[in-house]
């Protein structure tokens, strides 16, 4: 941080000018805003997912609009793929300033709890919690090095909130938030701050799964204030917040957009 230079100069716009950012589960919904978002606001963006054609055709998108964006194909499940995708952002001689990690899967829901499948389970807690850890670990290292750094990691309010019939999902998320506070204090005096955002339904792929069960949606909107579901942009702007110098004395936050079902 540069001691001559007050806080509002630094939070002019363009406030990602300059920086890399890499979003994983960046070819649609809330993924696809925030490097759109960021790009918008002079970030170079590293777009990661497991299908490179929907990638290339995000990155595409953002450069047609005069964003800097590259498509990197890897599995947030799998160690190999992590370390690979760290290896090619390296070989581009890219530094990450910013990583979201925003990939994350719900699956179809069970029946009850005691139904959960070990091969469930592990899908969901590779994805949706060692993915990000491992993540978080290898940039992490590359931006204690350089002094500097942003995480913001995707949760959601079924952390907080017990539903049984996504329960490993429910679990993996209250892990993530977990995750935020352990990083946000280990990295905390190395200058990088680790945040999270708790959303609440969204208008994407996986917020169908509420919003197109009449029963589930009419449920979720009675304890829901603002009586609408959320759009993946809302998401990106407060994810611009938290990675930007507008939230800098802030780390080990898990922010609420979620129309305020836990108010
Ligand atoms: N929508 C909601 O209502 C809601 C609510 C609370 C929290 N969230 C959280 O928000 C995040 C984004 O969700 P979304 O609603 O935008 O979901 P989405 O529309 O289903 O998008 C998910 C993204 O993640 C990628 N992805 C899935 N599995 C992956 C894997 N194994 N490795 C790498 N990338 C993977 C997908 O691309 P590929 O399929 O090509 O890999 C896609 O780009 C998730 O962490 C989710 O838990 C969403």
């Amino acid at each position: 941080m540069n001691p001559n230079v007050t806080l509002n100069e630094r939070t002019q716009e363009k406030s990602l000018a300059g920086k890399v950012a890499l979003i994983t589960g960046a070819s649609r919904g809330i993924g696809l805003a925030i490097a759109e978002l960021f790009a918008q606001q002079g970030a170079e963006v590293i777009l990661c997912s497991r299908k490179l054609e929907s990638l290339e055709e995000a990155a595409q998108g953002i450069r047609a609009k005069g964003g800097k964006a590259h498509a990197i194909a890897a599995h947030m499940g799998k160690l190999e793929d992590i370390q690979q995708l760290v290896s090619r952002i390296e070989a581009l001689g890219l530094d990450v300033d910013i990583l979201v990690n925003n990939a994350g899967i719900s699956p179809p829901h069970v029946e009850s709890l005691t139904d959960t499948t070990e091969a469930l389970w592990d899908k969901v807690m590779d994805v949706n919690l060692k993915g990000p850890f491992f993540l978080t670990a290898a940039i992490g290292k590359r931006m204690i090095a350089r002094g500097t750094g942003a995480v913001v990691n995707i949760s959601t309010t079924s952390a907080l909130m017990a539903q049984p019939e996504i329960g490993a999902y429910c679990i993996s998320k209250a892990g993530l938030n977990s995750l935020t506070r352990c990083f946000a204090r280990e990295l905390g005096p190395h200058g990088i701050r680790v945040n999270a955002i708790s959303c609440g339904v969204i208008q994407t792929a996986m917020g169908d799964h509420t919003t197109n069960d009449p029963q589930r949606f009419a449920d979720m909107m009675k304890i829901n204030p603002l009586k609408r579901v959320g759009q993946p942009e809302e998401v990106a702007q407060t994810a611009l917040y938290l990675a930007s110098e507008a939230s800098s004395y802030s780390t080990g936050l898990i922010l609420q957009v979620d129309g305020g079902v836990l108010a």
